[in-house]
């Protein structure tokens, strides 16, 4: 049987840090693969991580199954630090899940089965992944426009009129912040007009909230997700806990359904169907990672201190950046640099300039332009800026 498979593309973005990996010289900069880093490049774990897994180890007695659901002090703690105080518990059911793609993958699952008919709507550009497990699925994959003629802006224009054409049994998945790859977010007042237009044309929707945290805070961070929440009468979210919580490699996430207090039984029944036909139990160590964490007040505020720092840290890069471009181009055509959120920016570059910055100044950004900010330390900003303004960007 195995002479009938086929070749895979390999990701495109693991290839590139293989690419950087094999590079000899000392000064080569890795702002291709989407993980935080601090100044010294070291992806570290939180001292809240850190302090949970030590109570953790004396504290647990056991390591038979969880539920299907995943453990309730988890997925309680994750969907209120997500939906906030306002909405109405009746409405809400969750199951842990393997990571954040574990979420989109049962998201995706349960709309393209249950309508099967339905096109599923992504931003162009999007993280290419959706695009994958998408394919996987067979789902009918639709477009809408996202970034401006510049490249650098949102496109509200174009976002709402291609959504206008959403049909009932349609799902449209938007990034709740940090749009990846581009690091462009439509405002509060954008939210509220792409949620009543979603609501007028009937449509899913999942919310993809892989970078809570990471943009302006943990509140205004989820402040489009609970909108969301609040306008429409269903809602899928497909949450993360690797970035914020540092804890890539556990594979923490969380599945999120909202509906009508009626409808939440069933929901909440085929969300753990989908957990028991994929993998059976969800991972546990992380999840109670996060339970301790934010079931404790102390751990808690140490937690939210050293998020707000990563997250400022990450601003203050954009900013330095910015403010070298400027200098250097004597123009102010990089602004937007500090206007984006989160991981990443997007710059509008050509193939050949990406291939320039690798080639000729060691410095790896993915081939589509989206370059990962936390890669950067005061001593690199220079040395970017510099180089992106030799290769013509
Ligand atoms: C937009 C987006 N969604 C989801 C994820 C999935 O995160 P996880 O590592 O938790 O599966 C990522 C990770 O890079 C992401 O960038």
């Amino acid at each position: 049987m195995f002479q009938d498979l086929k070749p895979q593309a390999p990701d495109t973005i693991l290839s590139l840090l293989a690419q950087y990996r094999a590079d000899e010289r000392p000064g080569k900069i890795d702002l291709g693969v989407g993980v935080y880093k601090d100044a010294s490049g070291q992806t570290p774990i939180l001292r809240a991580v850190r302090a949970a897994e030590a109570r953790m180890l004396g504290a647990e007695v056991t390591k038979t199954y969880t539920s299907l659901a995943g453990e309730p002090a988890f997925t309680k703690a994750l969907s209120a630090m997500i939906l906030g105080p306002d909405i109405d518990p009746a409405r809400l059911s969750a199951v842990a899940t393997t990571g954040g793609t574990g979420a989109l993958r049962q998201a995706f699952e349960l709309v393209t089965r249950t309508s099967p008919e339905g096109a599923v709507w992504v931003s162009n550009p999007t993280w290419p992944n959706h695009l994958t497990i998408l394919a996987h699925l067979g789902a009918q994959v639709r477009p809408y426009r996202y970034v401006d003629a510049d490249g650098t802006g949102f496109d509200r224009a174009g976002m709402l009129a291609d959504l206008g054409a959403v049909r009932p049994g349609d799902t449209v998945l938007l990034h709740g912040c940090c749009h990846n790859p581009t690091g462009i977010n439509p405002t509060l007042a954008d939210w509220a007009d792409i949620a009543a237009l979603l609501r007028e044309r009937g449509a899913m929707v999942i919310v993809d909230l892989a970078y809570q945290g990471f943009g302006d805070g943990l509140e205004d961070d989820a402040a489009a997700t609970r909108l969301l929440a609040a306008a429409l009468p269903e809602l899928l979210i497909a949450a993360s806990c690797s970035k914020n919580f540092g804890i890539y490699r556990e594979r923490t996430g969380l599945l999120i359904g909202v509906s009508a207090p009626a409808l939440a039984a069933v929901t909440q029944a085929n969300l753990v169907y989908l957990n028991r036909s994929s993998h059976s139990f969800p991972p546990d160590h992380g999840a109670r990672i996060v339970s301790t964490i934010l079931g404790d007040a102390d751990l808690a505020a140490d937690w939210r201190a050293e998020l707000d720092q990563i997250r400022t840290t990450m601003l203050s890069l954009r900013e330095a950046l910015a403010a070298e471009l400027r200098q250097i181009a004597g123009s102010d055509r990089f602004a937007y640099l500090a206007q984006h959120r989160g991981m990443f920016s997007r710059l509008p570059a050509t193939p050949g300039q990406i291939e320039a910055l690798r080639r000729d100044h060691g410095i790896y950004i993915v081939s589509d332009g989206r370059m990962n900010v936390a890669g950067l330390n005061a001593a690199t900003v220079p040395i970017l800026a510099r180089a992106m303004i030799a290769v013509g960007i």
